[in-house]
């Protein structure tokens, strides 16, 4: 038998709905929430990204703004358009998209945006928000993951979850959120990763697997026990000629393989691509309430 898909579009859309009347709410008193995307450079996935974003805001009537600047841009240049973004009132949420060419340090970039703004979670202030148990603004992805369990009623609680992949915008915030003491979470975290000495070995022991490494097909069937969770994070281009871009998406899972022996499994794509962008439409959101509601 095979698992049950996990549907990010339709999670997604729950999610975008849940956002209207909050979003009414905000434009009655006169403040509609507003995102910024920073596009530094022409790399052809973020263009996408970005473009999906601009889209979502258009959908739901919120103001967006792309700023595209060329892969030659000056360190400084993005600090001042960033430092802009902060005192600018239209704006609630501000996102520079990764990768940044290589005269950009991204972690001074990270900590130059107002933390109220950071809509992708990735200041300081919000990680260790997170880490402490008072998160404020929850990193897109790793928060889509959680209400994708929500909704298909996969409590991580007393689970072993085996998260594979420990970067600072999936890995590590995941395994911070699921092992949170609260609701959708009390989950038993353990985080592989490429210097891991036995990684099939580990991920054979998870109830839930989160993989979200960057390479196609990595987790393959015989890691997978006869039951679990398999949430695939991976958007990984693979060549296609007979594909009309002449390539295709496929996901860090051996997706075929896999699903005969899941009980649960999201695709790529349409599991967790489409909640990432809803979660920033609602970070957007709850960023423009708590900025909004706060004294100047
Ligand atoms: N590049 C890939 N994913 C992301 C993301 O979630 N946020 C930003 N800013 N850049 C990314």
């Amino acid at each position: 038998m095979g698992a049950q898909l996990i549907d990010g579009k339709v999670v997604a859309k729950n999610v975008r709905q849940r956002l209207v009347p909050r979003i009414e709410a905000l434009k009655a008193r006169g403040v509609t929430p507003g995102l910024a995307a920073v596009l530094v450079g022409g790399d052809p996935a973020s263009e996408t990204y970005v473009r999906s974003k601009a889209r979502a805001c258009d959908k739901l009537g919120l103001y967006s703004e792309v700023i595209r600047k060329s892969a030659d841009l000056a360190q400084q240049q993005l600090l001042d358009i960033v430092r802009e973004l902060n005192d600018d009132d239209r704006i609630h949420g501000i996102l520079v998209q990764s990768p940044l060419p290589s005269q950009i340090d991204e972690p001074t970039v990270t900590l130059a945006i107002r933390p109220e703004k950071d809509v992708d979670g990735f200041h300081p202030h919000n990680v260790g928000m997170l880490l402490i148990g008072r998160p404020q603004l929850i990193p897109c992805t790793p928060h889509g993951i959680i209400r994708l369990l929500e909704y298909y009623e996969i409590d991580p609680s007393g689970r072993e979850v085996v998260v594979v992949g420990r970067s600072n915008i999936v890995g590590k915030p995941v395994a911070a959120l699921l092992m949170q003491k609260t609701h959708m979470a009390n989950a038993t975290v353990t985080v592989v990763h490429s210097r891991s000495r036995d990684l099939p070995q580990i991920v054979r022991r998870a109830e839930i697997v989160i993989a979200a490494i960057g390479r196609p097909r990595t987790i393959t069937s015989d890691m997978i026990r006869e039951g679990a969770v398999i949430i695939d994070v991976g958007v990984n281009r693979v060549e296609d000629p007979s594909a009309e871009k002449g390539y295709r998406l496929v996901g860090d899972v051996d997706f075929e393989a896999c699903r005969e022996k899941a009980s649960f499994i999201s695709p790529v794509p349409g599991g967790v691509g489409p909640m990432t962008i809803a979660m920033l439409m609602e970070n957007t959101v709850t960023a423009a309430e708590s900025i909004t509601a706060m004294p100047k």
